[in-house]
């Protein structure tokens, strides 16, 4: 089983620290993500004691699983953040994070979105281009503020990973080429409100292997040497995220090694060091809860038919993304080989193929590995609301978002009159 011991069978029941799936899908219903607080707890001291002395902040990317009980948890553990959207920005706040260890990531922060971070005071902006960076030396200028900001750097890395998720290759949308970058920042002088307090670099996200974060750190010491020769401070060095965890077979490094590999690759220089973990932090600290409405066998194919969609999580659709699936109770059904497919009207619509399982109808599935970009990629499609969030510590299930409602989902919209 991949992920965590909290994740585990007691008398042949799949247990959540010492809850039983069983029990949640009783009182909360199905689907349901379901997140176990001392996995997650778990994930970033190791991550934080990882670096050991070296002065370090950990970004948290909120778009990895932006429920505020979760922001809240890695705040109190003195996780900063990593935003893309004003809407991350309010969620980080609400959820007691601190601004100023808040770093503004994306390609296309809007106007009012920049204002808004300025207000609240952010560590600094991770900014992709030089028109973003005029415009926010124009707004900082407006509100008689001064922007921190690192140029993102584009390092042209192959990050081995599925396509749309790499994103350090020269050919993708992020980040400004390394000698581009240098020009920039030696013009400092041109940007009245701009103060360029960082480097910052991403190459991609589910990374099994440290050889690619290697060599872009390695571009972005040779970038940072040649800018402290021209007497430039910087003051740190954000190299991203994208470790990768185990979905099935995987075999990423530990977040201990790669935290090791990060702090020895850059052992020569003095700046703090900065993280972005999203994935690796969330990832395997969750679960979808789903039940089996129907069973359905046709001469071609063994159909489980859950309540779970594709609206639920989209990664096996938008990605062909494997998920481990695991009965909640262990039967004595015959094993076939199972499509677990969701009820929305789409052959794309499956949460995985030819899994080889034993399955009665109504019984309860964990859809596994599902706390990073599961609930924070969900949808509304084919007008289903969106599944509730529970949390649990110890032997104690918290709700931290409650299920949607069909009123909820429609009570924006209107008739012409
Ligand atoms: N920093 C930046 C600027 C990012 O764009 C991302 C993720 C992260 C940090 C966090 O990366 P992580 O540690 O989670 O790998 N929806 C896709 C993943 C998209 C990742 C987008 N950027 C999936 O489900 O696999």
């Amino acid at each position: 089983m991949s992920g965590f011991r909290e994740f585990t069978y007691q008398n042949n029941e799949l247990f959540v620290e010492s809850v039983s799936l069983t029990e949640i899908a009783d009182r909360f219903g199905t689907p349901c993500y379901v997140y176990s607080r001392s996995a997650l707890a778990k994930a970033y001291r190791e991550f934080d004691s990882s670096f050991a002395k070296r002065d370090h902040l950990i970004c948290y990317a909120v778009k990895a699983n932006s429920n505020i009980a979760i922001l809240n948890l890695l705040a109190q553990l003195g996780s900063g953040f990593d935003i893309v959207s004003g809407g991350e920005l309010l969620r980080v706040i609400k959820a007691g994070g601190d601004p100023q260890k808040t770093v503004f990531s994306g390609v296309g922060k809007s106007k009012n979105e920049m204002r808004m971070a300025l207000d609240a005071n952010i560590l600094c902006f991770n900014v992709e281009s030089e028109a973003e960076l005029i415009t926010l030396n124009q707004i900082a200028k407006d509100m008689g503020k001064i922007a921190p900001v690192s140029l993102r750097v584009n390092p042209d890395v192959d990050a081995k990973t599925h396509p749309y998720i790499s994103t350090g290759l020269k050919e993708n949308k992020f980040g400004i080429p390394a000698d581009e970058a240098e020009r920039i920042y030696k013009s400092a002088h041109l940007y009245s409100h701009i103060r360029f307090t960082g480097l910052d670099c991403h190459i991609g996200s589910q990374l099994t292997e440290l050889e690619p974060f290697m060599q872009a750190s390695n571009k972005m010491l040779s970038l940072l040497d040649k800018l402290q020769l021209q007497g430039l401070e910087i003051e740190h060095l954000d190299l991203g995220g994208g470790l990768g965890i185990r979905y099935a077979n995987e075999t990423p490094p530990s977040i201990k090694d790669y935290v090791f590999t990060l702090c020895a690759s850059t052992h020569q220089v003095k700046q703090r060091l900065l993280i972005e973990p999203g994935r690796s932090l969330v990832g395997n600290s969750g679960i979808l809860l789903t039940r089996i409405e129907y069973l359905k066998h046709t001469p071609a194919r063994n159909f489980a038919i859950v309540d779970a969609a594709m609206n639920d999580l989209m990664r096996p659709s938008l990605y062909n993304a494997y998920h481990e699936i695991l009965p909640v109770i262990r039967n004595n059904e015959a094993i076939r080989n199972y499509q677990i497919v969701g009820p929305v009207c789409e052959t794309g619509d499956f949460l995985g193929h030819d899994r080889r399982i034993g399955l009665a109808d109504g019984d309860l599935l964990a859809i596994m590995s599902a706390g990073a970009y599961g609930m924070s990629m969900s949808s509304n499609y084919n007008t289903r609301p969106r599944a509730a969030e529970v949390m649990v510590d110890k032997s104690a299930a918290h709700i931290i978002r409650q299920r949607e409602n069909i009123d909820q989902l429609i009570a924006t919209e209107h008739i012409l009159s």
